[in-house]
Formats: structure tokens, sequence, C-alpha cells
């Protein structure tokens, strides 16, 4: 049939876009007026074409009475409004404080109970090598430490989701919410906490590794031990946050970070965080199986220092990126970067979405959205390039919404969408989420010293054998 055609060349090209709802849109004290405001704001986004919005749920909220004492009943008001207004909904698992970081106008502290655990045992946080801790994000070196009332870290993330799923089941079944993103680190994002601002980091130090809690310690001289070489420690020259890359003799030239020891511990680094990742992806698996959802994790854009050879911010930070040597002339690649990600990702069938990191209002920001999203033409092979999955707007804002930055704004959703409807996408959005595959296989310990080799680099204009119109890869 015409039409069905029609409605798939249309879905090809229709990249729906969310909006993430203000910071304190329910309130540390777990309360949410179903105001005036939001209602008119919601449903003037909806007119707009808007897909959805997305929302932390904050862990420091839900949980902060005592240990399993959820109360959920903030959210499902504020989720109620949300599905009224037509708008579909993205909601982010927070596992971490809202507070410290760029844009964070809102404090929102872990629970209480997680953090009196700390004021006897410090070392549940992240730690720099000076003993600086950071109360933002419980140190992975306690995932499996049965520290909190009996409970390990990954099962209270556990816990949460599986109450989550249960008090949202009506939700999850009517289809408001679409999307599950997993918490999975500072700022929601799977890393280490290297460039604290409270701390004193400003862009573009390098950073700091931050394992130095004597749970990680202790995992770290454990594998050290394993590769026979018992006496090798965690960095002491790797600098300080504010550093450059050539002021440290890790990452200077042929630095600390080229060696045999080196490599070592950056395998184990971010070996790390990719294990922390995966365990809490499979809970999340578990406790969403069968649900109507996508399950999303958000990794950090780290472009400063990305084209120098050492990429500094991104090995303290844990991801071990030293493989794409642009050589170029600046240090700070945002476009690389992007582009990086999005071939890294759909190499591995991952869907990838993408959110921008600071308000802007003006066309040459929405353009670059757009160059991301929703590239124009055909690849080498003559297909259509590949596009985004979706994007996440931040944020709703008075701002947004006076007249002249919103009409604007209406113009790139418009074009996001292709100047389609933007109901046609969503028929195809919905599938249940089956079992999870895990990670393929990060770099075994007992190759470590011998992984060295670079891989090639996937570059931009040849995934010629993804699905090219874009459609989930399951
Ligand atoms: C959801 O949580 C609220 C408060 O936290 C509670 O009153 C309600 O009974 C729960 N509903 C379900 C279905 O679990
Ligand atoms: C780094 O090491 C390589 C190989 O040993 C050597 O050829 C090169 O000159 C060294 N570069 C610097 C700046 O020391």
């Amino acid at each position: 049939m015409q039409a069905q055609s029609d409605n798939a060349k249309m879905l090809g090209n229709y990249v729906p876009i969310y909006v993430m709802l203000p910071l304190g849109v329910v309130t540390v004290d777990s309360v949410f007026e179903g105001n005036e405001k939001l209602t008119i704001q919601l449903q003037v986004l909806h007119a707009a074409g808007v897909d959805g919005v997305m929302v932390d749920v904050w862990w420091g909220i839900i949980e902060s009475k005592g240990p399993k004492q959820y109360d959920w009943t903030a959210y499902r008001n504020l989720f109620q409004l949300i599905q009224e207004c037509g708008l579909k909904l993205q909601a982010i698992m927070s596992f971490h404080q809202c507070g410290g970081n760029v844009g964070d106008v809102v404090t929102i502290p872990i629970p209480d109970w997680v953090l009196i655990v700390g004021d006897s045992d410090p070392d549940i946080f992240y730690t720099n090598r000076r003993g600086t801790r950071n109360k933002e994000y419980l140190t992975i070196g306690v995932d499996n430490e049965p520290l909190f009332h009996g409970r390990t870290a990954v099962q209270i993330y556990s816990d949460y989701m599986k109450s989550f799923r249960e008090n949202m089941s009506d939700f999850l079944k009517s289809e408001l919410i679409i999307d599950i993103e997993v918490g999975l680190g500072p700022a929601g994002e799977l890393r280490y906490p290297s460039y604290p601002q409270n701390q004193g980091w400003e862009f573009p130090g390098i950073g700091e590794f931050q394992c130095y809690d004597k749970y990680l310690k202790a995992d770290f001289k454990k594998a050290a031990a394993n590769a026979r070489h018992p006496e090798w420690e965690l960095p002491d020259d790797a600098g300080e946050y504010n550093n450059t890359p050539d002021s440290t003799v890790f990452f200077r030239s042929n630095g600390t970070y080229m060696t045999e020891k080196g490599k070592f511990f950056l395998t184990w680094y971010s070996n790390n965080l990719l294990n922390h990742g995966d365990q809490i992806l499979v809970e999340a698996n578990k406790a969403f199986l069968g649900c109507k959802v996508k399950l999303a994790a958000k990794v950090s854009g780290i472009h400063w220092w990305y084209k120098a050879e050492n990429h500094a911010a991104e090995l303290t930070a844990g991801y071990y990126n030293l493989y794409d040597r642009d050589g170029a002339e600046a240090k700070s690649g945002p476009q690389k970067l992007v582009q990086q990600v999005l071939s890294g990702g759909w190499k591995e069938h991952i869907e990838v979405a993408g959110e921008n990191a600071l308000s802007r209002y003006d066309s040459t920001a929405y353009n670059q959205i757009l160059l991301n999203a929703r590239p124009n033409g055909i690849n080498k092979e003559g297909r259509p390039k590949l596009k985004m999955y979706g994007v996440t707007y931040l944020r709703l804002s008075d701002d947004l919404l006076k007249e002249t930055n919103f009409d604007i704004f209406k113009k790139f959703v418009g074009k996001m969408h292709a100047d389609q409807d933007y109901y046609a996408y969503l028929e195809k959005y919905n599938h249940s989420i089956g079992p999870l595959e895990q990670s393929k296989p990060k770099i075994p310990i007992d190759v470590l010293l011998e992984a060295t080799k670079p891989t090639e680099p996937f570059p931009w204009d040849e995934e010629t054998d993804m699905k090219v119109d874009g459609s989930p890869a399951n």
C-alpha cells in the first residue's frame, strides 16, 4: 500500500525530541504541587510537537526515610499530569547527588541513612590521591560490599528499580514510560567523578583519578598480585585537577601511561567502570524484563584533551580511549568525539541518543544538534546516513518558552521530525525488552600486558552494514 511505504519512509527520517523537566519539579521534601504553570508548559510543549519529557527520579528523594522505605507519591502525581498532557516519559534512575555540577541549581544529596554509614566509613565515597572524598555517588569499590544495613550498593540500586517497576506498573502498561535511563555514576553518567567543580576543577584541567578509597586500593593490589606485579601501586605522578598533561609525569610524552605499569593501571581502572555498568544494567534488565521500554545508559562527552595523544581527561574519567590519534591543532574535539561515540554505538548495534550540555536558543546551536542527530545525505555506499535514536533538550524553562526563543525551538522540532506529525513514530517504538546481552569482552586480566595493539578507528562514513533506516536494532 502506498500509505504504508510512505509511512515507512517517514519513520526513517523522524528523530523524536524530548525536553528535560526543570530540576526541583519534585522538591527535596518529596512534594509535587501539580501547579498550573507546569500544566500549561507541558501543554505548550505538546502543541509544539514535542514527543515527551525526561525527568530525574532521585534516589535521595524516594528512599530518604530509610532503607526500602520508598515514597513514590509525588512522582505518581507528576507522571499522571504528563500522561494527561499527552506526552511520553523518559525516567532516569538517579542514584547520584544533584548539586555540584554545571547547571545544578538544586541540591538533592543521596539518602541520609547512606551518608551516615559514610560518617564511620568515609571510604564508601570516591577518593582522590590526597584523600578528598566525594559524596556525589558511592564508589564502585562498594558495589558488592554489604555495608548498607546488610545490602550492597548494587542490591540497593536493584531493589529501587524493582520497586519503581512495581509502583509504576500502570504507567508502564499505558506506555507513558518509554525509556528507563539507568544512572551509573556522577551526573548519572558512567564515569568516575574526575573533574568535580566543588573540589576546584576548572575547564580544561585534566582531572584526577578517583580510586584511592580502601576498597578500590585493595582491589588494585589484588589485581597487581595476580598479574605477578605485587610491587605496583596506584599512580602518584598523575598531577592535580587543573594540570595540563605535559606538566605531569604520568601523561607527558612517553610518560607513565605508555609503560606496562601505566597500561595495566588504566586497563584495571576502565575495566572496573565497565563491570560496574554491566552489573547494574543486568539488574535493570531483570527489573524491567517484559516491559515495553528501552534501557539507556549515559556516557559523558569529555572533549577536552581529546585531540592530545594522551587523552588525559578521558583517562581520569575512566575512558581508555587512546587509539584515535588525530594530532590536530586544537586539543578539544567535541564534534569528532560525538562521531566516535555514534559510530562506536552503531558498530555494537546499540541505539545512540543525544543530549545537549548547555541551554542555547539560537539556530546555530540547533543546527549543530540537527547535524549530529539527523545528518542529511548519503554515505560512500550510497545509503542514507544513520541518525540518532532521539534527542533530549536541556531543559524546560521560562526562557525557552519566551516567544522569540520558542519560535526557533518549534522550527527545530519540525526539522527533527522531518516535518511530519509526531505520532507517526510511536507505534513503532514499543516492544518488550528481553534478556540482556552482556558487554563484549573487556581486556582479560591475563593478556593485559600484551593488549596494546590499537584497534582500527571506525570512520564516520563507513557504518554501512548497520541498519540504515535507524530502526531499533532488536
Ligand atoms: C505506590 O507507592 C505509594 C506511595 O509510595 C503507595 O501509596 C501506593 O500504594 C503504591 N502503589 C503500588 C501499586 O505499589
Ligand atoms: C618516546 O619513545 C620513543 C620510543 O622509545 C622514542 O623514539 C621517542 O624519541 C621518545 N619521545 C620522547 C619525546 O622522548
